[in-house]
């Protein structure tokens, strides 16, 4: 258990990399990807992937990415910030190839319960017991339960790897507070019916935002299966996605995330992760921003 599944990244990158390990990572990434792998001494080795491939990495794609200095790949789906889904077929495909090399994993499983339009998780670490040993799952409560200031998530894997990321927690944080644990346990114990309340209310956001996006003149913005964002693309406005996000935020007074925190600058990623007034709200003010522009 440790302080969020941010803690679970951060052990496991201390623990699992030496200098010059390379960590292949899927653009667009969640933003502390690259930042953690830097920090443990690694070099995070960035592998684009486009709207046009659903943002999705090719096994072609990782095979090139791979060299003798791989060590780790990491994956997220459903994905922040893209919210894509891998299908099934998929997984296996890029699991393949990390057997193939002997590389190891680590599946960001997070936001596995936060899915749409009948997509289906599947983790890596199920294809097969192969892969199962050379899986590292980090996940945490902030997403399905909402509890995101509880701080709580967890790292799953080779005994060996999670026993030294034990190690390294108990010399810093120790543990996370006790109260929040059982708190985590009543959130995997109880009846789930919240998710399903919750997945029914971000579908409809989503489905609002979507409409509302298509109609603005310049964004477009691939469908996502998973998570709760969406990640239009900007590039129609002719703004780089900092001065974006604070022409709207100063103006508008809507913030939004500058698509260059997850390595694709031509993006901004928007949350809907609140109602659907102050989206609706957020939306009206963006749409007026758009128009001034494009
Ligand atoms: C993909 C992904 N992984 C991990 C985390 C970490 O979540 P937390 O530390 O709040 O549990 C987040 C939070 O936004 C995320 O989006």
């Amino acid at each position: 258990m440790t302080n969020g599944g941010k803690q679970s990244l951060y052990n496991l990158m201390q623990v699992l990399l030496d200098p010059g390990d390379e960590v292949i990572i899927p653009s667009p990434y969640w933003v502390s990807y690259p930042e953690m792998v830097k920090l443990a001494g690694g070099k995070p080795v960035i592998v684009t992937t486009e709207a046009e491939q659903n943002f999705k990495i090719s096994p072609e794609q990782l095979r090139q990415a791979i060299t003798p200095q791989t060590k780790l790949v990491v994956l997220n789906s459903p994905s922040n910030p893209t919210g894509m889904v891998y299908t099934p077929a998929e997984v296996r495909a890029i699991a393949q190839v990390i057997l193939d090399h002997d590389l190891l994993v680590v599946s960001d499983e997070i936001y596995e319960k936060i899915l749409y339009d009948g997509a289906e998780h599947f983790s890596i670490g199920s294809v097969s017991p192969a892969l199962l040993e050379r899986t590292i799952i980090s996940h945490g409560f902030a997403k399905a339960y909402a509890m995101t200031g509880w701080r709580l998530g967890y790292l799953a894997g080779p005994l060996e790897i999670v026993q030294a990321a034990t190690t390294l927690q108990s010399q810093s944080t120790s543990n996370v507070c006790t109260f929040a644990q059982y708190g985590a346990i009543a959130a995997l114990s109880s009846a789930q019916d919240c998710v399903a309340t919750m997945l029914v209310a971000f579908a409809q956001r989503r489905r609002y935002m979507l409409d509302r996006l298509s109609a603005m003149p310049g964004l477009y913005c691939p469908t996502p299966h998973g998570a709760f964002y969406l990640f239009p693309n900007i590039r129609a406005t002719g703004l780089d996605s900092l001065t974006f996000c604070k022409l709207l935020l100063e103006n508008h007074q809507v913030a939004t995330v500058p698509g260059i925190a997850f390595g694709a600058d031509d993006h901004i990623r928007l949350s809907y992760a609140t109602d659907l007034e102050t989206i609706e709200k957020g939306l009206d003010r963006l749409e007026l921003f758009i128009r001034q522009r494009v």
